[in-house]
């Protein structure tokens, strides 16, 4: 049986970057079959939906998503525009968002003196809950009394398991390390709620080392400190602001790629850069396509294709460590079809 891949282009920069990392794929003799959905911001232009009605049901028969990034402001509402990516990880029960972030050779980082491979932890992001819930309101709109409201919730059931997963992950890795994000000094009921079930999953763990740091702290530490870091288990926005910077300290987002996934994989899991569809260089051809690269490497392992997965993280190494071609974030001169072709030549 082929993979059944789905295709989610996006916005901006979104579809220059898929483009490659289909081309790498295509170039692994892999049983895969693509399927192209063209739901972006330009779509609301023509039909006031970023996607169709019934998008949830098209994706559900794929083995996974690999999706750009979404969202242009000239032409759609942002919270519009990225509403299909949050209602997917939260319908497919996407629980655990994968963002690994490693100095790979041959990328600059701004710590000059860390030696390459010195920084390697990966997040494990809370992804259905917490900060992102759909709970809240607006009140008395135009008026001087007008109120907003936006419910954090979280669930025993929600912090058991993405701590469970951020231990597994933990336990295989050589350090065997697990960094809590935490704010339980100033949110009294989520974050000591947090602190307590993130505590009581830690008993069947005694071979991990586990430690607790203030949100705040932690990104004063991704920037001095990051290679502290092995594993890192957050809640859904703590783990988005902190995983910008960990993108950042190990080289530029541009390089950092993800996983939304469903262990249990009832429902797909999806893979997607961490950047956005950044729009001020959208359409101009220079946007790293690494981050789109190395997710579709991330879905090749989740789909049980190590080999490949290998293969591509192995290509990826050696485009970088040669450091001939590359894209303008990384000083260079290059575009995106250059560097994936770079990453081609390498896999033939
Ligand atoms: P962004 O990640 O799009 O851009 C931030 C900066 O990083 C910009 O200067 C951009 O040029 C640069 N950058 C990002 N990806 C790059 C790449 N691959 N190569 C080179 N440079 C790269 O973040 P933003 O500007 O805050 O958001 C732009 C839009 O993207 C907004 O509509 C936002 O809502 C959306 N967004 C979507 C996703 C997603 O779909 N997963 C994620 C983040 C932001
Ligand atoms: C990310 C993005 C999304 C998030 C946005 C686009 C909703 O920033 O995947 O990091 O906040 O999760
Ligand atoms: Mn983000």
């Amino acid at each position: 049986m082929p993979h059944k891949i789905a295709l989610y282009p996006g916005d901006g920069i979104g579809p220059e970057v898929i483009a490659e990392a289909k081309k790498v794929l295509e170039t692994l003799s892999l049983d895969i079959s693509f399927t192209t959905f063209e739901w972006n911001t330009t779509l609301y232009a023509k039909t006031g939906r970023c996607a169709p009605e019934d998008f949830i049901d098209q994706l559900k028969p794929y083995d996974a998503i690999l999706l750009g990034a979404l969202g242009n402001k000239a032409n759609a509402p942002e919270h519009l525009a990225v509403d299909p990516l949050l209602s997917i990880r939260k319908a497919f029960d996407q629980y655990v968002n994968v963002r690994p972030s490693i100095n790979y050779p041959g990328i600059e980082i701004p710590l000059k003196e860390r030696k390459p491979l010195a920084i390697d932890m990966v997040v494990i992001r809370e992804n259905t809950e917490g900060e992102y819930t759909n709970l809240g309101g607006r009140h008395y709109a135009g008026m001087p009394q007008e109120a907003a409201m936006q419910i954090s919730y979280f669930t025993r059931h929600g912090i058991e398991r993405i701590a469970r997963y951020a231990f597994e992950t933990a336990r295989k890795r050589p350090r065997k390390e697990l960094v809590s994000i935490t704010k339980s000094n100033a949110l009294k009921y989520s974050m000591v709620f947090w602190d307590e079930v993130v505590a009581g999953i830690a008993k069947n763990y005694p071979d991990v080392k586990l430690t607790s740091q203030y949100v705040d702290a932690a990104a004063m530490n991704m920037v001095r400190f990051p290679e502290m870091f092995d594993v890192v288990v957050s809640s859904n926005l703590f783990g988005d602001i902190l995983t910008d910077i960990s993108a950042v300290v190990t080289g530029g987002i541009g390089f950092a790629g993800s996983g939304n996934l469903n262990p249990s994989r009832a429902f797909p899991s999806m893979f997607e850069p961490v950047h956005g569809s950044a729009p001020d260089i959208a359409g101009k051809g220079i946007a790293n396509p690494i981050a789109a690269i190395m997710s579709s490497a991330m879905m090749c392992d989740f789909l049980g294709e190590k080999q490949a997965a290998k293969k591509i993280e192995n290509a990826v190494v050696a485009h970088l460590t040669e450091g001939t071609v590359r894209t303008p974030d990384r000083g260079g001169s290059n575009s995106t079809v250059d560097v994936g072709n770079d990453i081609v030549k390498r896999l033939k």
